[in-house]
């Protein structure tokens, strides 16, 4: 099958992409308005783009041509914190993807505990293994006024917060942070079954290289 994306609906494009691009990490994204009032929401359209500066994006969407209130934080204030989330969090993350009204506190609907971030408003998510204190470097608008659509942020990560248990040196333990991903519909996925691929040697691609560095 071949797709023209212009042709399709709403619904069926958001089936597609979301069941074909997996797993997407996800991010509990922690903002405050410009009047201190505090809001935190899943968003999977999530990743990180550079490691040196530290840059994140994240993809928040509109209802309706209105922006989503994470999305209007973050226009307000140019910051965000992005929480990571493991599987003991999902239940809790998925319930704060409600569509509350803004005067919800979603962190009461979570019973999470925020701990103040070091550079930014919003607080961080205290039982969140690693989470980043962000400033907005750049929002691209992704749709038009006939048609709005998500929005992408780029930010600038200013503190990585990290439980001691997850480290060794610099290096994150994925079996002590397990972080959880999203795919398609209501799906979620583990990050429990892993595989370890040596970066190869260009000489010769069978050989792995004796020591990998990161591109
Ligand atoms: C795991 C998960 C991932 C989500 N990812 C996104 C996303 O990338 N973009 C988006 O606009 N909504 C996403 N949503 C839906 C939002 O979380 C939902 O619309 C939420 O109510 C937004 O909250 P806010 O209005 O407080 O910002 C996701 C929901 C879940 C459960």
């Amino acid at each position: 099958m071949i797709i023209d994306p212009k042709g399709l609906e709403r619904r069926d494009l958001n089936a597609l992409m979301n069941g074909l691009v997996y797993p997407r990490p996800i991010a509990w994204v922690s903002t405050v308005s410009a009047d201190g009032e505090r809001n935190l929401a899943p968003f999977s359209f999530f990743n990180a783009f550079s490691f040196q500066p530290p840059v994140l994006g994240i993809g928040p969407g509109s209802r309706q041509g209105v922006n989503k209130d994470s999305l209007r934080n973050i226009k307000e204030t140019g910051e965000f914190v992005v929480n990571t989330v493991n599987e003991e969090l999902a239940r809790t993350v998925n319930l704060t993807s409600a569509e509350f009204d803004p005067e919800v506190d979603e962190w009461e609907v979570a019973g999470a505990e925020g701990l103040p971030s070091e550079t930014v408003r919003p607080e961080r998510v205290a039982t969140s293994p690693a989470s980043f204190e962000c400033k907005v470097k750049q929002i691209v608008e992704l749709g038009t006024e006939e048609r709005p659509s998500n929005s992408l942020v780029i930010g600038n990560v200013t503190r990585i917060h990290v439980i001691d248990e997850a480290l060794d040196g610099y290096n994150p333990l994925p079996e002590v942070l397990n972080l959880v991903g999203r795919m398609g519909g209501p799906l979620w996925v583990t990050t429990r079954d892993r595989f370890a691929l040596p970066r190869p040697d260009s000489r010769d691609p069978n050989e792995v290289q004796p020591e990998a560095a990161p591109k």
